[in-house]
């Protein structure tokens, strides 16, 4: 599995002190309003687990699982809800946490889905954002890192499934993926 690394973009411990920055805002920009957080699974599950940890509010913890991707390195723009949220958001502050952003079209969709059933208000939280990729404008309130368009993998961000568990981020090599 290591073996396919290209480079380590960010170290467990730069992650972590990441992840503790975004707790900390997150924390300050919603103090007590009781926000629903929200894991956009798979790829965001190991980030959505840190995350919590260093939030230091009440919050309600949720998921839901999309798919936009198949088994290619790019988005399909088709998005599909695998499973949906447990709870109820309407009138609610909620926080959605994803891994990448990258040309956003899954997240406008999810944007819109989630609109939809009329919540307070909406924050956007990725742990990393490809800028030049974009195909469609969205407002992200938090942001980890800001990458360069590589195809990227390790803390729960997967190729085709694998390397979720790798404990940092790192490129992969080119020939593993074409
Ligand atoms: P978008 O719809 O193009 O913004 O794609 C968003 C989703 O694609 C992310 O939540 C990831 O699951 C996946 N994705 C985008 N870039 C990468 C990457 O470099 N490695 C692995 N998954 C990626
Ligand atoms: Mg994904």
């Amino acid at each position: 599995m290591r073996n396919d690394v290209k480079e380590i973009l960010f170290s467990e411990k730069m992650i972590q002190d990441k992840v503790e920055e975004l707790g900390r805002q997150i924390s300050n920009d919603l103090g007590d309003t009781n926000p629903i957080v929200i894991g956009v699974l798979k790829g965001a599950n190991v980030f959505l687990s840190d995350l919590i940890r260093k939030i230091d509010i009440p919050i309600i913890v949720d998921f839901i699982a999309v798919s936009s991707y198949g088994l290619s390195t790019e988005s399909s723009g088709v998005v599909k809800i695998n499973k949906d949220l447990d709870f109820s958001i309407e009138g609610k502050d909620i926080v959605i946490v994803e891994d990448i952003i990258d040309t956003g079209l899954t997240l406008k969709y999810l944007l819109e889905n989630l609109k939809s059933r009329g919540p307070k208000s909406i924050r956007i939280c990725s742990l990393l954002d490809k800028p030049e990729r974009r195909k469609v404008e969205i407002k992200v309130d938090y942001i980890g890192f800001k990458i360069p368009d590589e195809f990227i993998v390790g803390y729960g961000i997967d190729y085709a499934e694998k390397y979720r568990n790798l404990p940092f981020i790192a490129s992969l090599k080119r020939e593993v993926y074409e």
